[in-house]
């Protein structure tokens, strides 16, 4: 929807009055005017002018919208059911796909999935398996059933013997399969695939787009070590300094050089010194020590607790795979131990994704709100709001830190409760409610 406010906000990043802009597009003040006070939609002519003689692109325009109520959305089952489809590998039926909530809030895209094909034995060059091309999207998977988890590793075909509770983390184009283990119940296996974006989300790729395949890949560091992936970050604070290594051991009698060549990450010392030296936070030091492709967590290798204490046994934490380049993407197992009317409140920072995985109905309290989750219903829930389940019943909890995390988290925290909401007002959306 093309946004008034985000139109205002145009005007002001760009220093244009209304007679400016007015002399800009070609119309007269009046009409500036009646844009900016949402007497007037703007239309597609006067925006496709504005994007030839400003520096900016459509999508600055528009704006998001809210498909939550209350601060989440529910995806019922039959709803679920109703957006059935066969996927068809080597013309015969591979998966069976259902939709699970998505909201246009949240950077979720899960799916339930039912594995056609059975297989008779472990063996991963199988031809039945057909493996797809990878995605973009990362992916975590919450495994239900006797399922055999496919991937590329080195261009080798390898599988893992996957059953309900265990978990798997998968980075994006790694190409991957499942199927189902032939089994004396005849159950087909059953997968929730939850594929997100991360950092590199839809903003990201509209500028690596423009840069272009060769700018982008001279940002890459080697993550394949620590040593490599220590040295390939500081190089690109010198670069953007323009500083040597030689100047920084003329001013701070430190040989980087030396510590370079004998291949060793400098210690805090060091560390804190260099941070000092180039005037940037110590954290921005510490990249990834390593690239993860595909991790893979077995039920009895979970961590577990009960929360809030040992003592009071509301809820009971089973922890899934997780990795820690991306620390606000956390997946749980989650417990109601307690068919009392409990009082334990949540407040999570991420964006939630949470489905009944259960035989059992669930209650969740939602900014006071009441909802009932029924098995096969899938919920999404807003960062930062308070919630609370009832009733005894077991959960698949995934949180997503989305884009207000990481050094976003850290620059929105400098601004000033007034000015973060100047921020947020600056922008809102003149639909809503
Ligand atoms: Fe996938």
């Amino acid at each position: 929807m093309i946004s008034n406010i985000k139109f205002r906000k145009l005007l002001n990043d760009l220093k244009r009055r209304p007679e400016d802009a007015a002399k800009d597009l070609n119309i007269t003040k009046k009409e500036i005017l009646k844009f900016l006070n949402n007497k007037k939609e703007i239309s597609h002519k006067i925006l496709n002018q504005a994007t030839k003689v400003w520096p900016v692109n459509h999508g600055d325009f528009f704006s998001f919208s809210d498909d939550t109520q209350n601060g989440f959305k529910i995806m019922r089952s039959d709803k679920s059911n109703k957006s059935k489809r066969i996927m068809i590998r080597g013309k015969k039926p591979y998966y069976l796909y259902k939709d699970t909530v998505m909201s246009k809030v949240s950077p979720f895209k899960p799916e339930l999935i039912t594995e056609l094909v059975v297989v008779e034995n472990d063996n991963p060059n199988n031809p039945k398996v057909k493996f797809n091309n990878g995605h973009f999207l990362h992916q975590f998977t919450y495994f239900i059933g006797p399922v055999n988890f496919y991937y590329l590793k080195n261009n080798k075909k390898k599988i893992a013997r996957m059953n309900t509770g265990d978990s798997m983390y998968i980075s994006p184009y790694v190409p991957h399969s499942f199927t189902t283990r032939k089994n004396k119940k005849n159950e087909l296996g059953k997968i929730l695939a939850l594929t997100y974006s991360d950092q590199i989300d839809n903003e990201t790729l509209n500028e690596l787009n423009v840069l272009g395949f060769d700018i982008a890949n001279k940002y890459r560091i080697d993550l394949t070590n620590e040593n490599r992936a220590f040295w390939g970050n500081l190089d690109i604070f010198f670069n953007n300094s323009s500083i040597s290594l030689d100047e920084f051991k003329k001013k701070t009698n430190i040989d980087l050089n030396k510590l370079r060549k004998k291949k060793n990450v400098p210690n805090l010392n060091t560390l804190k010194k260099i941070s000092n030296f180039l005037n940037i936070g110590l954290r921005d030091l510490l990249p990834p020590k390593e690239k993860i492709e595909v991790k893979i967590q077995k039920y009895s290798q979970n961590r577990n607790w009960y929360f809030p204490s040992n003592k009071k046994k509301d809820y009971l934490f089973v922890e899934l795979t997780n990795i820690p380049q991306l620390p606000y993407s956390r997946g749980y197992e989650f417990h109601i131990l307690s068919n009392h009317k409990i009082n334990r409140t949540l407040e999570v920072p991420s964006h939630q994704y949470i489905y009944n995985i259960g035989h059992t109905n669930v209650q969740a309290i939602i900014n006071k709100k009441k909802i009932k989750i029924y098995p096969g219903d899938s919920l999404y829930i807003k960062p930062n709001l308070k919630h609370y389940f009832n009733q005894k019943g077991k959960l698949l909890i995934l949180r997503l830190g989305g884009r207000i995390s990481g050094d976003r988290l850290y620059q929105l925290s400098m601004l000033s409760k007034q000015n973060l909401f100047k921020t947020i007002d600056d922008i809102k959306p003149w639909f809503n409610k």
